[in-house]
C-alpha cells in the first residue's frame, strides 16, 4: 500500500469516462500542470476530447486532501485492437519517486491482459531520463527513433514497446 506524506492510502482508479467531463478534465489539467517541468502540453479541451474518445483508458492515482480527492498523477492511452499507445503518464512534482507512475502502469497493463492486447507503445524525448528510467523498469524494449519528433525545443524521440 502506498502512502502520502500524511500517511493517507493513494489510490489508483480507472475514470469513468462518462461522469463531470468538464470538471474532470479542469482537474487533469492541473495534474498535468502540476506534473511537466513547462507545464501541462495539453489545454483543458484536448483533456476533455480524451474523455470523449471511445478509444481511450484513463487511469488516475489520488490522495483524499481536507474532504476532496486530490489527482497527483494520470496515465492516458488509446487502444486500438490489440495495441495500445501511451499518450501522457505525469505524477505532481510533489508525490514523485513515490511508485505512483509505476502503479498506475500495473493497473493499465492489467487492463491490457484482460483485453487481450498484445503490445504497449510510446514515444520519449531522447532526453527524459525519469521517464526512461520508469520505462525501462517496467520492461519496455527500445524499438527506433524519430527524428525531430518533438518541438519546443525540437528533440528526438525514442520509441519503446512492451510485449505482453
Ligand atoms: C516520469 C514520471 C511519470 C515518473 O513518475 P514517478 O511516480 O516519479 O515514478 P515512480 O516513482 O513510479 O518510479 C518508477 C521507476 O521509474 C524510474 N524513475 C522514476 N523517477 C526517476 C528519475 N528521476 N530518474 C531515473 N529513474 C527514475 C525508476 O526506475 C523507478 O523505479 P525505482 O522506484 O525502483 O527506482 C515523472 O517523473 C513525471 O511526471 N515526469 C514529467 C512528465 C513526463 O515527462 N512524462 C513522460 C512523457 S509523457
Amino acid at each position: 500500500m502506498m502512502f502520502n506524506k500524511s500517511n493517507n492510502p493513494i489510490k489508483i482508479k480507472k475514470v469513468n469516462k462518462k461522469e463531470n467531463r468538464e470538471q474532470l478534465a479542469k482537474r487533469l489539467f492541473e495534474t498535468a500542470d502540476a506534473g511537466f517541468k513547462n507545464g501541462s502540453p495539453w489545454e483543458d479541451k484536448h483533456f476533455y476530447h480524451t474523455l470523449e474518445a471511445v478509444n481511450s483508458i484513463i487511469f488516475t492515482a489520488s490522495i483524499d486532501e481536507d474532504e476532496d480527492e486530490k489527482i497527483v498523477g494520470l496515465l492516458i492511452a488509446s487502444i486500438a485492437m490489440i495495441e495500445v499507445d501511451i499518450y501522457m503518464i505525469v505524477v505532481d512534482e510533489a508525490y514523485k519517486q513515490k511508485r505512483i507512475a509505476y502503479q498506475l502502469f500495473e493497473h493499465l497493463i492489467a487492463e491490457c491482459r484482460k483485453r487481450e492486447v498484445e503490445r504497449i507503445f510510446l514515444e520519449v524525448r531522447v532526453s527524459n531520463r525519469p521517464a526512461i528510467g520508469l520505462y525501462e523498469r517496467l520492461g519496455f524494449d527500445k524499438v527506433g527513433t524519430r527524428k525531430a519528433y518533438y518541438s519546443s525545443p525540437i528533440e528526438d524521440a525514442i520509441v519503446m514497446q512492451l510485449e505482453l
